[in-house]
């Protein structure tokens, strides 16, 4: 497991708050490798604009939301073997701290360009509760706050938090209860955007 002085008092806010931040989970070797394969893929156009709803539902709407998005695949993104990996250990550390049962987990690279932004809302879907945990890892190198592009969370309880999507810094929060926006940013925006799932099967 790596060495993350803020991990364990992020759990404690996860479970108090429903939300947390965590700087030091990844580090800047392993971030910077993670970019250059995401940017290697914006270079084969492999991003497509993101979409809302879920299902037979889904929809463009870019007044709503104005990125692109990668969806990973474990199979496929073989190069991000290590990355995988972390994750999968973040994960077992959330299920055991929190008592949550989790079996699936989905992610998507995000590229906001230029003015786009995505308007407040929750991560679970109406007719999907799968999704309890949304996992959100930032790639920008040297971000100002007058790039914009900040994600704002309104938990239920407590004030609003704004997090600058500076390189390395990971917001978990529960996907549910804390309604959330990314401002309209004024530089090109990169994140690795993640959801922890609970998927209960029909049979
Ligand atoms: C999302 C989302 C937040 C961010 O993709 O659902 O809210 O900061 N992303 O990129
Ligand atoms: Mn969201």
């Amino acid at each position: 497991m790596r060495l993350s002085l803020q991990f364990d008092s992020a759990v404690n806010d996860l479970a108090e708050k429903g939300y947390a931040v965590c700087n030091d989970y990844f580090d800047q070797n392993l971030l910077h490798e993670v970019f250059n394969y995401l940017k290697a893929q914006q270079v084969k156009n492999a991003f497509q604009k993101a979409l809302i709803g879920n299902g037979q539902k889904k929809v463009l709407a870019q007044e709503v939301r104005g990125d692109e998005i990668y969806w990973l695949n474990k199979d496929r993104d073989v190069k991000l073997s290590k990355l995988f990996d972390l994750y999968d250990t973040l994960v077992d550390s959330l299920r055991n701290a929190l008592r949550i049962s989790i079996n699936d987990f989905e992610f998507h690279f995000a590229h906001y360009p230029i003015g786009t932004y995505y308007k407040k809302h929750v991560d679970t879907f109406q007719t999907d509760s799968s999704r309890m945990l949304s996992v959100v890892l930032y790639l920008n190198e040297g971000w100002a706050e007058e790039d914009g592009g900040q994600i704002v969370l309104y938990p239920e309880t407590g004030e609003k938090l704004v997090v600058q999507p500076e390189m390395g810094t990971m917001v978990i929060f529960n996907s549910l209860k804390v309604p959330h926006e990314v401002l309209p940013t004024n530089k090109s925006r990169y994140s690795l955007t993640g959801w922890l799932l609970n998927k209960t099967s029909l049979f």
